[in-house]
C-alpha cells in the first residue's frame, strides 16, 4: 500500500506539472482529492492492513495529502499570477487601467488664445525676467524716482535694490534695447504687487505687453490693432472705446473698454503711444520713430470672456473650477 501511495504522489505531481489551464486543475484535483477520489479510494484500503502496517502506512496517508494538497495550491497561484507555461492567462471581462486626461490651466488657454491671435497680426513673441531693477521697471519707462506716478505701481523689493517686476512694460526696454525697429512683439508674463487678496487682486497675476515701434505709426494704427483683437477674443459684435487716461510711458494714453450687453462698459487694457522719452531711454530716435504700446491683465480678460467673479479660483486649484474649461 505504502508503495501504490508512492505512485500516486509521483502521478499527480506529472499530472499537475504539465497543467495550465484552471479548469482542467480543478478536475485534476477532483480526481485525486475528491471525496471518491484516487486518494480516498487508497486510504479506505487501510483497514485490510495489520495493526503494525498501520501506524507506518497512516502516516505515509498524511504525508501524501499534505504533499498533493500543496501541490495543487501551489498550482493554482502560479496560474493565477499568469505564470502558467503557456501564454499569460488574461481576464477580458476585467476593468482596465484609466488614467485622468490633463488639460491646460484656464490662464493659459488664454494666453495661448491671445498670443495666437497677436501672431496672426504679425506680432512675435517674447518673454523677460521676473526679478527686475529699477531702472527697467521704472526709470526707462519714464517714471522717475519718487514721482507719485510710482504708487500706481506699488512693488516688491529685495534687500540688493532689484525688485518683482510690477508690470510687463520693461520687456518694452529690453526689447527695443536690443532690436532696431521694426519691432513688434507681445510679452505674456507674471507680474508682482504687494495688493491684498480679495476677489478683483492677488499679489502675483499676469499680463501681456504689446509693443510696435515703426516709421509713421500712429494711433489710428492702434486702434485698428486692438479692435482687431476684441473682435476675435470676445466676438465680432464685440464694441470698443478709448477712453483719455495718463500713463508715465506713453502720450497720449488711454483705457480700453468693452462693451457687455448685461453690464455695459468695461476696462480691458491701458494703451497709448510710446513716450519719446522711452525711445531716447533705448537710443532710438523719436522724431524718426514712432511706436503704440498696450497692457492688459490676463486673469481680467479671462474672467470678463467666462464670467468668473472671484480672481482667487484661478489659484486654488479647485478641480471644480478648473474642469470647466
Ligand atoms: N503697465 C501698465 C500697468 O501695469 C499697463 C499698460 C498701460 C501698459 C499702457 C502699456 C501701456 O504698454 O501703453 O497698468
Amino acid at each position: 500500500m505504502i508503495e501504490a501511495l508512492r505512485n500516486l504522489e509521483k502521478d499527480a505531481r506529472s499530472e499537475v506539472e504539465s497543467l495550465s489551464d484552471p479548469t482542467l486543475l480543478q478536475d485534476l484535483k477532483i480526481k485525486y482529492l475528491g471525496r471518491k477520489g484516487l486518494f480516498a479510494s487508497l486510504s479506505s484500503q487501510i483497514g485490510q492492513a495489520t495493526p503494525e502496517e498501520r501506524k507506518l502506512i497512516g502516516q505515509e496517508l498524511n504525508r501524501v495529502k499534505n504533499t498533493l494538497e500543496g501541490l495543487f495550491s501551489e498550482k493554482e497561484r502560479t496560474i493565477s499570477q499568469g505564470g502558467g507555461s503557456e501564454a499569460p492567462w488574461i481576464d477580458t471581462t476585467m476593468p482596465g487601467t484609466f488614467f485622468e486626461h490633463g488639460s491646460l490651466h484656464p490662464l493659459s488657454q488664454v494666453v495661448l488664445d491671445i498670443t495666437k491671435i497677436f501672431r496672426a497680426l504679425g506680432f512675435s513673441v517674447v518673454d523677460g525676467p521676473e526679478v527686475e531693477t529699477e531702472y527697467y521697471n521704472f526709470q526707462a519707462l519714464n517714471i522717475p524716482l519718487n514721482h507719485p506716478a510710482r504708487d500706481g505701481f506699488d512693488t516688491f523689493y529685495f534687500e540688493n535694490g532689484r525688485l518683482l517686476r510690477s508690470q510687463t512694460s520693461p520687456v518694452q526696454i529690453r526689447v527695443m534695447e536690443k532690436t532696431k525697429p521694426p519691432v513688434k512683439i507681445i510679452a505674456p508674463g507674471k507680474v508682482y504687487r504687494p495688493d491684498a487678496t480679495d476677489a478683483t487682486h492677488s499679489f502675483m497675476f499676469h499680463q501681456i505687453e504689446g509693443l510696435l515701434v515703426d516709421t509713421r505709426v500712429s494711433f489710428a494704427d492702434l486702434k485698428g490693432v486692438l479692435f482687431a483683437f476684441a473682435k476675435e477674443f470676445f466676438g465680432t459684435g464685440t464694441k470698443i472705446r478709448f477712453r483719455p487716461h495718463f500713463f508715465p510711458f506713453t502720450e497720449p494714453s488711454a483705457e480700453v473698454d468693452v462693451y457687455f450687453p448685461s453690464r455695459g462698459w468695461l476696462e480691458i487694457l491701458g494703451a497709448g503711444m510710446v513716450h519719446p522719452n522711452v525711445l531716447r531711454a533705448v537710443k532710438i530716435d523719436p522724431k524718426k520713430y514712432s511706436g503704440f504700446a498696450f497692457g492688459m491683465g490676463v486673469e481680467r480678460m479671462a474672467m470678463l470672456k467666462y464670467g468668473v467673479e472671484d480672481i482667487r479660483h484661478f489659484f486654488e486649484n479647485d478641480m471644480r473650477f478648473l474642469k470647466q474649461f
